[in-house]
């Protein structure tokens, strides 16, 4: 069986408008590199897996984990990274939000690093339109992991990151995920503190609704 050097987890709610869109993109960017994108969906109303099992009957590299009865974007993510086949792990939202265009120079950081995040404070970043409620929450997150891990990253909230596959297989039997901050649970369970930063425009949404504004 072929199994791909890199792995995109994506996870899905109510996506029926980008992903076949963000799944374009990643194949241009990702022409010259062996990888496949696994979509978490967890039974979209809007019929989000339909398309994607589409895809993936005319692609290989897609796969789609449909999830029926189970719920969560933390969640999500822990099942997908469970099943890629590659060493090298990334994570993103399928809304277009988090720019595909730096996955190349994550992956070379990856080298250096064991955990690299696409974060919107750093240089380069910017964080759109972001509600003052959520950077607080930003806030205490980065002001919490400088605590328990004793470094400083700026955005431990970021749904955009990538690890290597070990890390994961460290710690994947002991997390508990839930809400959206699978990112410092992994950080923490595996006591990373070789964590690499890229910062990156955050998009504006333009289809579909963010979940965790509700
Ligand atoms: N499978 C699954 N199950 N996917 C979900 C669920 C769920 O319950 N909830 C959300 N998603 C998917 C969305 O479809 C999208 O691809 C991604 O997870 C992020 O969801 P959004 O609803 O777009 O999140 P956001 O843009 O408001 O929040 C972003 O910023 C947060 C930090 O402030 C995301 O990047 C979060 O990951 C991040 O924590
Ligand atoms: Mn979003």
């Amino acid at each position: 069986m072929r199994s791909p050097h890199l792995s995109i987890v994506v996870p899905t709610f109510n996506e029926r408008e980008n992903i076949l869109e963000l799944i374009r993109r990643l194949a241009v960017v990702l022409a010259d590199k062996d990888y496949e994108v696994i979509v978490v969906d967890d039974d979209s109303p809007d019929g989000t897996w339909r398309v994607v099992e589409a895809a993936a009957e005319q692609d290989p590299r897609i796969r789609l984990n449909h999830r029926i009865g189970r719920k969560g974007l933390s969640s999500a993510v822990v099942d997908g990274c469970g099943v890629a086949q590659g060493q090298r792990i990334f994570v993103m939202d399928a809304d277009l939000q988090h720019d595909e265009a730096i996955i190349p120079d994550m992956l070379i950081r990856l080298e250096e690093y064991e955990v690299v995040v696409a974060t919107r404070h750093a240089e380069g970043g910017s964080v759109g339109v972001f509600a003052w409620y959520r950077q607080f929450i930003s806030l205490v997150a980065t002001w919490g992991v400088k605590l328990l891990l004793g470094v400083r990253v700026s955005d431990p909230m970021s749904g955009f990151f990538c690890l290597r596959r070990q890390v994961f297989d460290r710690v994947s039997s002991e997390l508990r995920p839930r809400g959206f901050k699978i990112l410092i649970e992994i950080l923490w369970r595996a006591k990373i503190r070789n964590i690499g930063e890229i910062g990156f425009h955050f998009r504006a949404r333009t289809a579909g609704e963010s979940k965790l504004d509700s």
